[in-house]
């Protein structure tokens, strides 16, 4: 059985990583410094797994740390998560991004060279190919200046690996998010939300439970079907999957110095009250929204061309917005029984 590491295990996407890494006879260990998690995280995965699933609690910042924890495991891959992900407090407090991202994939690199450990996986974004309208997205799309600290740290961290495959035997690839939704089919891990969401979804499960009153869309003028965004929209299940194709293709491959980058969606277009609208549907529950000014800094439309993932990972998107959809309202409705009974 192989151990792979999986930093920011605990969050939204790695939390459904580690599922799956189990899923697929792989030993999964996770490192967090539970900055923004819960414990109550830790059992569910339990439960999706083992009991004796190993979680370390490592600030990744921490070189000393990582090392002495590092040291005492055999660990045959890495999938890097663990980083800070909003695009707003990055612009507004870039040192804490470029302090915490930037320092947290040197480090666990770092510790992967004195420990020989040569299989690298990095959770990117779609957010590189900046502000634009040529859609599909496609990997051969230039990466363009960042749009904030977030989306630049991305790019150096993507720029850092190519550097180091150059130089030695290192195997790694990136992998660039469209929008990940959704939660596990269990509905006992998901996206949680502290404060008001950012994000579509996590916004629409708390109007759907009352937490808000209605849902901002942001512009209905674009040049689109409805004048609302469009986006690419990936059930979260269907992206962790991802990691494990990518992660068996890096294992098998002996020779050394491999580097790429694969678009992680559905190749699928999707608009804001296109979104709504199936939410309404699968989960019979009414959104109240309103039209409001755009967002700045929004595209009007982004979705990927998923052409590579899926001819060289061997990787589809098998599960419907539908899907997703209903999975993150069953998780909102597990997470506020479970505050309620706390
Ligand atoms: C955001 C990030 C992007 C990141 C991506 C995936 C920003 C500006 N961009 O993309 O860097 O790669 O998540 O994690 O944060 N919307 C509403 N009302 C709302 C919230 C959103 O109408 O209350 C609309 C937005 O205008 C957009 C769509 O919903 O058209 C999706 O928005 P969001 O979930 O925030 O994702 P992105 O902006 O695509």
């Amino acid at each position: 059985m192989k151990n792979i590491l999986v930093t920011g295990g605990l969050g939204y996407i790695g939390s459904h990583t580690v599922v799956e890494l189990y899923n697929k006879g792989y030993n999964p260990i996770v490192l967090d410094d539970k900055s923004n998690s819960e414990k109550s995280v830790i059992d569910s995965l339990k439960k999706l797994t083992k009991e004796d699933l190993i979680v370390l609690d490592v600030d990744i910042k921490n070189i000393n740390s990582l090392r002495e924890n590092l040291t005492k495991i055999n660990i045959d891959g890495v999938i890097h998560f663990a980083a800070y992900k909003s695009v707003g407090e990055s612009v507004n407090n870039p040192l804490k991004y470029y302090s915490n991202n930037i320092t947290g994939i040197i480090n666990i690199l770092m510790i992967m060279q004195d420990l020989n450990i040569n299989n690298f996986i990095f959770s990117s974004s779609c957010t590189v190919y900046g502000e634009t309208n040529q859609v599909p997205i496609g990997e051969f799309h230039p990466v363009v200046e960042a749009m904030s600290p977030y989306g630049n740290t991305k790019q150096i961290g993507e720029e850092i690996i190519k550097d180091l495959v150059s130089s030695t035997d290192f195997k790694a690839y990136s992998l660039r998010y469209f929008n990940p939704i959704g939660a596990h089919g269990s509905g006992v891990i998901g996206e949680l939300a502290y404060g008001v969401p950012n994000h579509l979804v996590p916004y629409l499960t708390q109007v759907a439970n009352g937490t808000r009153g209605g849902l901002n869309v942001f512009g209905n003028d674009y040049n689109t079907i409805d004048g609302t965004c469009i986006r690419d929209y990936i059930h979260v299940v269907d992206l962790a999957k991802a990691h494990i194709y990518a992660l068996d293709k890096l294992l098998i491959s002996k020779e050394g110095r491999i580097y790429d980058v694969y678009n992680l969606g559905t190749g699928k277009g999707t608009s804001v009250l296109e979104l709504i609208s199936a939410f309404e549907k699968v989960n019979k529950i009414k959104i109240p929204y309103n039209i409001v000014e755009r967002r700045s800094g929004d595209v009007e439309q982004a979705f990927a061309d998923v052409t590579k993932a899926n001819k060289e990972l061997n990787w589809f998107a098998k599960l419907s917005i539908e899907d997703a959809l209903k999975s993150a309202w069953k998780w909102q409705s597990y997470y506020d029984k479970k505050q309620k009974y706390k």
